[in-house]
């Protein structure tokens, strides 16, 4: 499709912001309209070297606020949406599920149903989801997630991401809402909000803070390197067809506990620690509640189709990642002050 003004929704945040940097670089054709609340987890930052240029727009806005969604379509005559504005992490959802319900799922309905009510029955426009894995629920020992896997959510947040899903399906069929979806595995790279696994224990391991490991550190996930993922939502764009999901992952299955050791081996060395030195920070923790066990993506569908696939090595991306961080303090000093601090002392305080 070839649209003109493109909303791309959580721009400020991890993926949205290498999402924004990649279609203003690859995409001069596009005017980019970066749509983001900042919460907590978005930060202007992420954006400094983009935010001048010339094919970029940025609304602070909610995507709940039917009101700011409105005038956003109409003034910037939007032609095609890249959705990936949400409540992301699962332990957020567990001690506040409704606000992860009013953005998830509230916040994808106000953008379907403002998409349905301006572009009427044109077929020239797109509503591109973006979700995750979760809804598919918790594996065993062996297979894969395929776009046919029933949904199972079993988190406040993996609900709520399925359930936008569903409302996205339901409006292509009802409305005939040209509409593609894409189910992504765990992400890393930089600019992720040092709460999730990767930065939270780089963080950790630079202050020389307990690692906390939840449970026995058995579950499993399988990790992409960020701008491979940033790459396939390009290419799912332009190539996806109406109407179909798209798994993405990375056929890279990691056991936390053995993602942590390598972190802290490729910490010591980067740091010119002694060997062990990060992994003596390792704590075991009591374990999330409901803990899904495993995430594993079958992404042969995106690569057959549309010929993407992974990229970066793990241990490269991991090396590039960590580089990022001890580069960048003052961007983790200053997303991780405020109202970031007292969520995560509380958080711990009850363990
Ligand atoms: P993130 O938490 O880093 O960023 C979310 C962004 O959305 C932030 O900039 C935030 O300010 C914005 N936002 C939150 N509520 C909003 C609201 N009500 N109105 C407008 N903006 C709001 O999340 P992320 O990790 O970049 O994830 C982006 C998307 O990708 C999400 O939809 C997530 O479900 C999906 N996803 C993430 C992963 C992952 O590993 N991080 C994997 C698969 C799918
Ligand atoms: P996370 O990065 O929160 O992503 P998700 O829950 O969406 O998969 O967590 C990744 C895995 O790491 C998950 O199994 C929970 C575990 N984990 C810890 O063991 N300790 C931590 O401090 C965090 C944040 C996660």
């Amino acid at each position: 499709m070839s649209a003109r003004t493109l909303l791309i929704t959580g721009g400020a945040g991890f993926i949205g912001s290498h999402v924004v940097r990649l279609f203003i670089g690859s995409h001069p054709e596009y005017r980019i309209v970066n749509l983001d609340a900042l919460t907590y987890a978005g930060n202007l930052e992420n954006l400094s070297d983009i935010e001048s240029a010339s094919n970029h727009v940025f609304v602070h806005a909610d995507i709940t606020d039917e009101k700011a969604i409105d005038r956003v379509f109409s003034e910037h005559a939007v032609d095609a949406v890249i959705h990936l504005a949400a409540e992301s992490h699962v332990d957020r959802s567990i001690l506040d599920p409704l606000s992860f319900i009013r953005t998830n799922v509230m916040g994808t309905a106000v953008l379907l149903n403002t998409a349905r009510r301006y572009w009427k029955d044109r077929q020239d426009v797109l509503f591109y989801h973006v979700s995750t894995d979760e809804v598919y629920g918790s594996l065993g020992d062996t297979g894969l997630f395929t776009e046919e896997t029933p949904y199972d959510p079993r988190s406040p947040y993996s609900a709520s991401k399925a359930s936008s899903d569903h409302l996205v399906k339901a409006y292509h069929h009802t409305y005939r809402l040209p509409v593609v979806i894409s189910n992504c595995s765990n992400n890393y790279g930089s600019h992720q909000f040092p709460e999730k696994l990767i930065p939270l224990m780089i963080n950790n391991i630079v202050h020389r803070k307990p690692l906390p490991v939840y449970g026995e550190g058995l579950n499993v996930r399988d990790w992409l390197w960020v701008e491979d993922h940033a790459r396939a939502i390009e290419v799912v764009f332009h190539q996806g067809r109406n109407g179909e999901t798209y798994n993405i992952g990375g056929f890279n299955e990691w056991r936390n506990i053995d993602l942590v050791h390598l972190l802290c081996r490729i910490m010591d060395e980067k740091l010119g620690r002694a060997e062990g030195d990060s992994a003596s920070l390792i704590t075991f923790v009591k374990d999330r509640a409901g803990h899904d066990q495993r995430y594993a993506i079958d992404a042969s569908k995106i690569h057959r189709e549309l010929g993407w696939s992974p990229t970066l090595q793990f241990e490269e991306g991991l090396r590039r990642t960590v580089d990022w961080y001890l580069q960048n303090p003052t961007w983790v000093e200053h997303i991780t002050s405020g109202s970031y601090l007292e969520y995560y002392q509380r958080q711990y305080s009850n363990r």
